[in-house]
C-alpha cells in the first residue's frame, strides 16, 4: 500500500451520483483567493484530527507555504504536538468574542514557515458565544484576515457538530474527514457528509482518508477494497511517537513510510485546491 499513489477521489463516499455532485461544489466565493483554509473535521474524537492537522500543517510549510495551525479543540493537542503551551489562559476565544487581534495569540514554531494559534480552556464556552454574537461567518471572516498573512490556515476541530463546526464548513475550502478503516467507514463518512450538507446550502469538497491503516488486519484491508479511492495514512508508531518528540512526523523521522504518505495526501490535497481555480 505504502509507496502506491492514491488521488483523492472525485466522488466522495461512493455511488450516489447527486451527492457526488454537492459534495464537490466549492464554496464559489473563495475561489478567487489564492490563499486556502483546510478544515481537518470529524464529529468524532480519536479518529487521527490532531495528527492529521498537525502533520498536515508540517507538509504545507514544507511545500513552501507560510502555515497557520488553528487549535479550534480545547484538548490543546496541535499545540502540544509542537512543543507549546498557550501564554495565557483564557484568551483563545476572545479572538472571537471580543475582537481580540489573533496576531497576539500566535506563536513561532522551531519551524520557519509554520505558526500555531493554540487552544485553551476558554475555547470551550467558543459554541455558546458564537451563538450569543450571532455572526455566522465569524470564524470566516477571520481566516480570510489571516489570508493576508498565511497562504494556508489549518484547522484542527473539536468533534461537535454545531454552530462552530457550521463555522469551520464556512470558512474551509477543502474539509478534510480523517476515517478508522472498518467495515462502518463509508456509512461514518456519509454521516459526516449529511450532516455538514443538512447545515448549510453551499459547502466545500469533503474528502475521505483513512486514517490509521493497519493492512496486517483483514477488516482493515477490507475498509480500504470498499474505498480503493480515498488515501490514507498508515498506523504507524512513528506517529504515536508525535506525542513524545512533540514534533511532526516529516521532523523526527522523515524517512518513515508514514512521513511520506503525510507528504503524498498533502500534494493531493494541493491537487484538489488547484481544481478551484479549474
Ligand atoms: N496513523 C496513526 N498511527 C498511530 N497512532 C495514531 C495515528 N493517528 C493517530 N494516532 C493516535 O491516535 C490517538 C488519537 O489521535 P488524535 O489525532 O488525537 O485524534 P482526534 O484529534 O481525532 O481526537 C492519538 O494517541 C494519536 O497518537
Ligand atoms: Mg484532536
Amino acid at each position: 500500500m505504502v509507496g502506491k499513489k492514491h488521488k483523492l477521489p472525485r466522488i466522495a463516499g461512493g455511488s450516489v451520483r447527486e451527492r457526488a455532485r454537492r459534495v464537490e461544489e466549492p464554496n464559489a466565493d473563495r475561489q478567487s483567493s489564492g490563499g486556502a483554509t483546510i478544515a481537518i473535521y470529524s464529529v468524532k474524537g480519536g479518529v487521527g484530527k490532531t495528527t492529521f492537522a498537525a502533520n498536515l500543517a508540517w507538509c504545507s510549510a514544507q511545500d513552501g507555504h507560510r502555515t497557520l495551525l488553528w487549535d479550534l479543540d480545547a484538548a490543546g493537542g496541535s499545540g502540544f504536538l509542537y512543543g507549546l503551551e498557550p501564554k495565557g489562559s483564557g484568551l483563545a476565544e476572545e479572538v472571537f468574542s471580543r475582537d481580540r487581534s489573533p496576531a497576539k495569540l500566535i506563536q513561532r514554531t522551531a519551524w520557519d514557515g509554520i505558526d500555531v494559534l493554540p487552544a485553551d480552556e476558554s475555547i470551550r464556552s467558543l459554541d455558546a458565544q458564537l451563538m450569543r454574537i450571532g455572526k455566522r461567518k465569524r470564524l470566516a471572516k477571520l481566516t480570510e484576515e489571516l489570508s493576508g498573512s498565511y497562504a494556508r490556515i489549518v484547522l484542527d476541530c473539536p468533534p461537535v457538530m454545531n454552530e462552530l463546526s457550521a463555522q469551520v464548513v464556512r470558512a474551509a475550502d477543502l474539509v478534510i474527514v480523517p476515517l478508522p478503516p472498518s467495515p462502518l467507514s463509508a456509512r461514518a463518512f456519509d454521516l459526516v457528509v449529511r450532516e455538514i450538507a443538512g447545515n448549510t446550502r453551499r459547502h466545500p469538497p469533503i474528502l475521505p482518508v483513512l486514517s490509521m491503516l493497519d493492512i496486517r488486519r483483514a477488516l482493515h484491508r477490507r475498509a480500504r477494497e470498499a474505498n480503493p479511492n480515498w488515501p490514507s495514512v498508515p498506523y504507524a508508531s512513528a506517529v504515536e511517537q508525535c506525542a513524545v518528540h512533540r514534533q511532526p512526523v516529516g521532523a523526527h523521522s522523515p524517512q518513515s513510510p508514514a512521513a511520506q504518505q503525510f507528504a503524498r495526501l498533502w500534494r493531493a490535497i494541493e491537487a484538489k485546491l488547484a481544481e478551484r481555480a479549474a
